[in-house]
């Protein structure tokens, strides 16, 4: 059964044992994002505050809802333990079968409305995520909702949002991305507010579809529905026609406002860096704010891997390619954006049945929207989840010179660690592919050296005599 909401979800990973419950108060400024941060990078259970300093009894903050392959089974309904490459071709088969949402008259997330002069966003305990971030960062794990001016298309994204004061919030959002798409060419050149909601702390499938790239005039909505194979429940907002998942934890609703601009940021980001300066961003002037009783603010605390946001565009960007390269017919073994890499970097195992056929596939991804600035393209013989394989043919198979081509003038990414600040600026990128596959024209017999590895270099009969008698020797 998929879980309706977020405290569903928490308590399976607590009998898990994914979850710590923190009876001490904590305070929302450093100490709670300390604690969620420590925890990603030591691999321990994610903590769930139950008193934060200065918030009423009740006030909650969870961090860490998705930072590894256990709590992602978890939240697929699979078992824990399962390999990350078949959580990945689930989720994957899952995407296929897209489910629509329903309404709902009821939901939790109304039991408690705040409207016009009532809304405050300090009443929640927002985090101070880490040192030095611009501001308290009351949506880290969450989306924003908006409906697009010409048709019934509503995107689903997550878009970092930030306090400017009890009424604004400031985020980014770059021209490339849905919400991109429609505030800077339709609405805002049209003059016109933009209406959005924010769902803070939605059930685990939809925040995380909310990440995908599902493309133009596609609802996230139904992507979330297919992967947790049963409908979301949603509900309309008290100020638009937006509808929101009636199980959020909390609603944020309002406008962004056309050509309005006030300094955002800067923040740890996703690539484990503050890499982008405080610039003017759009504003989000908020008009009501709904939430369940006792409402779990929830977080992820962006920064060196492995952490949620690792976790989300590794499964979500994974499938955006794989889909786009089974489209080509590329004879592809094996898709992975390893976690470890921020989502910068994409393995793709090949039969490499023609000449160039690494070039072929990196030119088809860097088609796509996102910037992945490393592609690294293996025979079919690696396994794209095993880091040490990755990383032994890259320095084994790929020439140093000739199995390296680098593309000057990709598109950007202001949060790219390694552009100047001009590049990252002006959104000038560039990548590369490694092609770590054998050449074609070389003489399989003499020129391409044999793995010296027990599949082969050892005989079949010696290795089914080994492999028959491996508990007599000893091991288990
Ligand atoms: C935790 C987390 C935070 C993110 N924050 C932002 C952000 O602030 N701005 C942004 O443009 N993308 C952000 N992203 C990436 C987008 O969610 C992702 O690119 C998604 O595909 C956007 O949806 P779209 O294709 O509908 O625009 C974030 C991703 C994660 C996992």
């Amino acid at each position: 059964m998929p879980f309706r909401d977020n405290r569903e979800y928490i308590e399976a990973l607590e009998k898990a044992g994914e979850v710590v419950r923190v009876a001490q108060e904590v305070d929302w400024d450093l100490e709670a994002g300390a604690i969620i941060r420590r925890s990603y990078e030591l691999k321990l259970p994610a903590p769930f505050f139950q008193k934060i300093k200065g918030y009423p009894k009740g006030f909650r903050m969870f961090g860490g809802p998705l930072a590894n392959f256990r709590r992602l089974a978890i939240a697929m309904d699979m078992p824990a333990d399962s390999h990350p490459g078949a959580i990945l071709d689930e989720y994957h088969k899952r995407a296929q079968h897209p489910i629509k949402p329903v309404i709902v008259k009821d939901g939790p997330c109304k039991e408690n409305v705040r409207i016009g002069d009532q809304v405050d966003l300090y009443e929640l305990p927002a985090p101070m995520v880490h040192d030095g971030d611009g501001g308290r960062y009351i949506s880290t794990w969450h989306f924003v909702l908006t409906k697009d001016m010409d048709s019934d298309w509503v995107n689903w994204g997550m878009y970092r949002q930030m306090i400017h004061n009890s009424r604004d919030m400031g985020g980014l959002f770059l021209p490339t991305q849905d919400i991109g798409v429609m505030y800077y060419r339709k609405y805002e050149a049209n003059n016109i507010p933009m209406p959005f909601a924010t769902a803070i702390g939605p059930d685990p499938i939809s925040a995380l579809a909310s990440c995908a790239s599902y493309g133009v005039g596609r609802n996230e909505a139904d992507l979330a529905g297919g992967i947790r194979r049963a409908p979301v429940e949603l509900i309309k907002c008290e100020t638009s026609d937006i509808l929101v998942p009636a199980h959020a934890e909390i609603i944020i609703e309002g406008e962004v406002l056309p050509y309005k601009r006030v300094d955002e940021g800067p923040f740890g980001e996703y690539t484990g860096y503050r890499s982008s300066p405080r610039m003017p961003r759009p504003v989000y002037r908020v008009k009501a704010i709904t939430f369940r009783n006792d409402p779990i603010l929830t977080v992820a605390n962006m920064g060196v891997p492995l952490d949620d946001a690792d976790i989300c565009l590794s499964v979500c960007g994974r499938t955006d390619i794989k889909t786009i390269l089974d489209n080509y017919g590329f004879p592809i073994t094996g898709i992975h954006l390893p976690p470890e890499c921020s989502g910068h970097m994409i393995v793709v195992a090949v039969q490499a049945k023609y000449t160039n056929i690494a070039s072929h596939i990196a030119n088809a991804i860097w088609g796509t929207k996102l910037p992945y600035p490393y592609i690294v393209v293996v025979d079919s013989d690696v396994d794209p989840y095993n880091i040490t394989e990755v990383l032994h043919a890259i320095v084994t198979k790929c020439h140093p010179v000739r199995g390296i081509r680098a593309q000057e003038f990709a598109v950007g990414h202001p949060l790219l660690p390694f552009l100047s600040l001009e590049e990252r600026m002006w959104g000038k990128g560039a990548a590369v592919l490694l092609d770590c596959t054998w050449p074609l024209d070389w003489p399989k017999e003499i020129a391409i050296p044999r793995k010296a590895s027990f599949k082969e270099i050892y005989p079949k009969e010696i290795q089914e005599k080994v492999l028959n008698n491996w508990k007599n020797y000893g091991y288990k």
